[in-house]
């Protein structure tokens, strides 16, 4: 049970609140690279802070106050030029660093004047990786941006998948480190849906270590050996709001105190007959959370974690919770982020800060087995793996896989498009 007050630190994500700034020490995803292929630019906002993302026609990314500076339209609403961004209402032209570059008749009628250096907005900076975009909200210096292993493989087929999530990111995160919702959630509860009565195996050990960007959590499960892989390995709750496991990451993105986006990115192996394979593009996808009849689609992995933090209630209320046994790992992630929050408010780098250029270009994280994403599992055997056989078939984790991202997948891997069962 935590105060309501304790609650409030833990959710609040605007600036000046210990959450807001402790997540303003980081970078994270804000989407996919591939959404502003069609339209340059695009109304977000993060952190509760509204924001335009565009790109520009030279190629630079801009992350810039939504309000134009000059009577506060909305700049999401403008147009890219070769650099930076233009209000369609007067024309004022805004760079990505913040700068105003122009003031069309400003500077024809009155060219001596110098409003144009007194204007600044807001700015942040946007970096493209692995088909996703990352921005930094914080003081500066910015630190590195963090490579990740996972990002710098070869000869896979990556995608990122969006999902809006009704609800705050935190109760979004605590369900990274929270392993026995597995055995309930996504195996007895599908099981059931499918009018399946029996039990999954039970959780009978559990165990939660911290390692510099994140917690690793471990399991036994009825039937495993001691020496199972997620025993030895586990998974890991990425600091300080992403999952990652194997060729997945999930990362709760606060939108405000009561919105969340999920971005999820998946590398999917080619079959090593299908070699040298270089995906051109990164495709970007949102997946719906309701049917056409309004249901709720509870097939997909992804969509019936986002069922239970949305069951939460917006902002769900610690203060009427009973925690057990199971939710050591939750209890921990909570301690550290108070921690954390102290250390950010007294002028300190908090957990997981690079500051090495050198050390962000190369970040590895616990993996049990990556021989199949380095190397890859031929066609042939894809049956025999029940996520590869999954695949085959056309079922990624999240609900309404495009047909023309399926398309692409199948045609990358040699599948055969006719097996697919399921968007
Ligand atoms: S309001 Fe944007 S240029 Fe006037
Ligand atoms: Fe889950």
């Amino acid at each position: 049970m935590l105060s309501p007050e304790k609650n409030r630190q833990l959710t609040q994500v605007g600036p000046g609140t210990p959450m807001g700034e402790l997540l303003r020490r980081y970078w994270f995803p804000i989407g996919g690279a591939s959404e502003l292929e069609n339209k340059p630019t695009k109304a977000v906002r993060f952190l509760g802070e509204d924001l335009v993302l565009y790109k520009d026609k030279s190629g630079t990314y801009g992350l810039i106050d939504r309000q134009c500076p000059h009577r506060r339209a909305d700049l999401s609403y403008g147009f890219v030029e070769e650099q930076g961004l233009r209000c369609n209402y007067h024309g004022w032209l805004m760079g990505e660093d913040g700068r105003c570059l122009a003031i069309p008749y400003d500077d024809l009628a009155e060219p001596k004047s110098r409003l144009r250096d007194e204007v600044k907005v807001r700015a942040y900076p946007v970096r493209e990786l692995a088909g996703l975009l990352f921005t930094y909200m914080g003081p500066l210096p910015a630190p590195p941006l963090p490579v990740y292993e996972p990002f710098t493989w070869a000869n896979g087929f990556r995608e990122v998948i969006l999902t809006e999530v009704a609800c705050n990111w935190f109760q979004c995160q605590e369900n990274s480190c929270d392993p026995v919702h597995f055995e309930w959630m996504h195996d007895n509860w599908s099981a059931r849906l499918s009018g399946d009565s029996t039990s999954a195996p039970r959780h009978l050990k559990l165990a939660f270590d911290e390692f510099e960007h994140g917690f690793l959590y471990r399991r036994v499960r009825e039937g495993q050996p001691d020496g199972s892989p997620f025993w030895t390995v586990g998974r890991v709750t990425l600091w300080p709001i992403g999952f990652y496991l194997g060729q997945h990451f999930e990362w709760r993105v606060p939108v405000d105190d009561e919105n969340t986006l999920n971005i999820c990115w998946f590398f999917a192996r080619v079959p090593p007959e299908r070699e040298p394979y270089v995906q051109v593009r990164v495709p970007t996808w949102k997946s719906p959370l309701l049917d056409d009849k309004g249901e709720w689609i509870a097939s997909h992995v992804v969509n019936q974690d986002v069922l239970a933090w949305v069951g939460q209630g917006r902002i769900a209320d610690r203060s009427k919770e009973f925690l057990s046994a199971s939710d050591k790992g939750i209890v921990l992630m909570r301690r550290r982020y108070f921690e954390e929050m102290d250390k950010v408010a007294k002028g300190l780098d908090p957990k997981g800060v690079i500051r090495d250029e050198e050390a962000a270009k190369l970040i590895q994280l616990p993996l049990g087995d990556k021989a199949q994403f380095l190397k890859g599992v031929p066609l042939a055997d894809w049956p025999k793996d029940r996520l590869l056989a999954k695949r085959m078939r056309g079922q990624p984790w999240c609900a309404g896989q495009p047909d023309d991202v399926w398309r692409e997948y199948a045609n990358a891997c040699g599948l055969d498009e006719s097996m697919r069962t399921a968007p």
